[in-house]
C-alpha cells in the first residue's frame, strides 16, 4: 500500500498562502485550508491533519487563542505560527502554548518545507521515544511479574501467546494471586498499549449505577443525569476494559455486554442512538462462575464469549518455591519505595513463609513483607504470621494439591521427584539448547531465528533474557 502523504491545515485569513503552498507542494503535502480560527477547529476534528499552520493575525479569533484552544484537545497535532512582519512580540506566547516553530511572513516555499519536514521528523522521534519507552516499562513490568513454578511459566508463556491478539481473556484465581497484572501485561503488550486502560470493579460499583458507568448516559436519563456523559466503554476505545469481579455483574447487564462483544456498539442509558467502540475486553473473577450458571445467576453464552482464553492463577500455597523469589523482589520494592536497605531474610524465617498456607496469597505476602522492611525486623513476621490466623498454618491440610517439596523451598540438595517439575526443567533446558542452535545458525538474526523457531520476535526476545544467551553459547 503506498504510504499516504502528510496532511497539513492551513488556517489562515489570507488565501493567498495556503494557493502558494498547494501550487509548489502538492506533490509532497495534502493542504486543506480554513479561511478563519473557527473553521480551522472545525476542521482539526474532520479533517484530522497531522500539523497545522496557523497565522496569528485573523479577524475574529486571532492565532493564540486557536492555539489555546487546540491545546484542550487531546493529541493534537503539531503546530508552526506564522506571522506578519511587526508581530514577533508574540512569538514567546506562541513558544509558551507549545508551538512547534514560528515563521515570519513572506516566506519562500523552500524554507516553510525545510521547517514543515524538521517538524514532523521531531514529531516522529518524539512518538518513537514514547513507545520505546511504553515497551521498556511494559518490559520492566513483565520482569516485576514474578514465578519460576511451572505453573507461573504456563501462564507467562499464555500472556505472551495471547496479549496481541484479539481474544477475550478470563483470568480466574483466588484474591491476591496476581489477576490485575495479568490483566495489565496483557494490555501493555497488545498492540493496543498507548490507548486507555481502564478497570470496572462490578462488585464495587452499586448494580443501578453499574449501567451508567459503563455504558454512559444521556441528559434527563434518571435524576441527577444534568448533562450527557461517556461511559467507559466509550472511553475505553481502541483500548482494553478491565471487569474485575465479572462473577458479581447483574444478570441485566450481562446481555447488553454480551451484545457489545458480539456487535462491538451499545446505547447509552436513555439514549437512542447506537456508539460504536473498538473495545478489548479482560475479565477477572475469584467465583466459580460454573456453578454460578447451574444457579442461573451467569449467562452461559457471555460465559463462552468471555472465556476465548482461559488464565488460572494458582494460590500461593500451590507454588511454594515462587515464595523465596517473592520476597526477595518486594524486599528489593520497598528498601527502593522506603530508601531502606533491609538484607536477606533467614533461611529459618524463608521456611517458616515457605511452609504458610497463605490465605490472602501474594497480597499477603506482600503486606508482610512490606511491615518487615518498614520496621526494619524480620521477627516481626512470626507475629504477623500467628495473627493471620491458624487457616494459614497447615499448608498441606488446604492445598488442592499435595505441595512437591522442591530443593529451592526445602533450601537443600535433594533432587526433587515431582514429575511436573522435572519434565519442566527438561523441557526448558531442551529449549534453551535448540534456541541456542538456531541463534548460531542464523549468526543471531533474532528476526530469522523467530521464523524458523515459528515463535514471535518478542517471544524468543524474552526466552534470550530468561534462558541468559548470548553469541558464545
Ligand atoms: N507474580 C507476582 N509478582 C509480583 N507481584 C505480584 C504477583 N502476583 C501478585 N502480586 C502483587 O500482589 C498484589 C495483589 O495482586 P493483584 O491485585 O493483581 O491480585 P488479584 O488477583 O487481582 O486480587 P483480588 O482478587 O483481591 O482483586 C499486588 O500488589 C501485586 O503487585
Ligand atoms: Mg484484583
Amino acid at each position: 500500500m503506498a504510504k499516504s502523504k502528510v496532511k497539513i491545515l492551513v488556517i489562515d485569513d489570507d488565501p493567498k498562502v495556503s494557493w502558494i503552498l498547494t501550487e509548489s507542494l502538492a506533490g509532497k503535502f495534502d493542504f486543506v485550508s480554513a479561511g478563519d480560527g473557527i473553521e480551522g477547529l472545525q476542521m482539526v476534528s474532520t479533517e484530522k491533519p497531522d500539523l497545522i499552520l496557523l497565522d496569528i493575525k485573523m479577524p475574529g479569533m486571532n492565532g493564540i487563542e486557536v492555539l489555546e484552544k487546540l491545546n484542550k484537545l487531546d493529541g493534537r497535532p503539531d503546530v508552526i505560527m506564522v506571522s506578519g512582519h511587526g508581530e514577533t512580540n508574540y512569538v514567546v506566547d506562541s513558544i509558551k502554548l507549545g508551538a512547534a516553530e514560528f515563521i515570519n511572513k513572506p516566506f519562500e516555499v523552500e524554507e516553510i518545507e525545510i521547517h514543515i519536514n524538521g517538524v514532523l521528523e521531531r514529531s516522529r522521534l518524539k512518538k518513537e521515544v514514547s513507545q520505546l519507552k511504553n515497551e521498556l516499562e511494559a518490559r520492566d513490568n513483565y520482569d516485576n511479574f514474578i514465578g519460576d513454578s511451572a505453573a507461573m511459566q504456563d501462564v507467562r508463556s499464555i500472556i505472551e501467546q495471547v496479549a496481541d491478539s484479539e481474544l477475550s481473556v478470563l483470568i480466574r484465581g483466588e484474591s491476591g494471586t496476581g489477576k490485575e497484572i495479568v490483566a495489565r501485561l496483557c494490555h501493555q503488550l497488545s498492540g493496543r498499549k498507548s490507548k486507555p486502560f481502564l478497570k470496572v470493579n462490578c462488585a464495587a460499583i452499586p448494580r443501578d449505577l453499574l449501567e451508567a458507568e459503563l455504558f454512559g448516559y444521556e441528559k434527563g436519563a434518571f435524576t441527577g443525569a444534568h448533562k450527557n456523559k461517556q461511559g467507559r466503554f466509550e472511553l475505553a476505545d481502541k483500548g482494553t476494559i478491565f471487569l474485575d469481579e465479572i462473577g458479581d455483574m447483574p444478570m441485566e447487564l450481562q446481555s447488553k455486554l454480551l451484545q457489545v462483544l458480539e456487535q462491538q456498539e451499545f446505547v447509552r442509558v436513555g439514549g437512542i442512538q447506537n456508539i460504536h467502540v473498538d473495545v478489548r475486553i479482560i475479565c477477572a473473577t475469584n467465583k466459580n462462575l460454573e456453578v454460578a450458571i447451574n444457579e442461573h445467576g451467569f449467562r452461559d453464552d457471555l460465559f463462552y464469549r468471555l472465556n476465548e482464553i482461559t488464565v488460572f492463577l494458582p494460590p500461593l500455597r500451590e507454588r511454594p518455591e515462587d515464595i523465596p523469589l517473592l520476597v526477595n523482589h518486594f524486599i528489593d520494592k520497598y528498601n527502593n519505595q522506603y530508601d531502606k536497605s533491609f538484607g536477606n531474610l533467614s533461611p529459618a524465617t524463608i521456611e517458616m513463609l515457605v511452609n504458610f498456607a497463605w490465605p490472602g496469597n501474594v497480597r499477603q505476602l506482600e503486606n508482610m513483607i512490606k511491615q518487615v522492611v518498614v520496621r526494619g525486623d524480620e521477627a516481626v513476621l512470626a507475629d504477623l504470621i500467628a495473627s493471620a490466623g491458624s487457616e494459614g498454618v497447615a499448608v498441606a491440610a488446604v492445598s488442592s494439591q499435595p505441595v512437591a517439596q522442591t530443593s529451592a523451598s526445602s533450601g537443600s540438595d535433594l533432587q526433587t521427584y515431582s514429575l511436573k517439575e522435572r519434565v519442566g526443567k527438561t523441557v526448558a533446558s531442551e529449549e534453551k539448547r535448540l534456541i541456542a542452535e538456531v541463534l548460531n545458525k542464523t549468526n543471531w538474526n533474532r528476526r530469522k531465528a523467530a521464523d524458523l523457531l515459528e515463535i514471535s520476535y518478542r517471544s524468543l526476545l524474552y526466552k534470550i533474557k530468561d534462558y541468559n544467551l548470548n553469541a558464545t553459547d
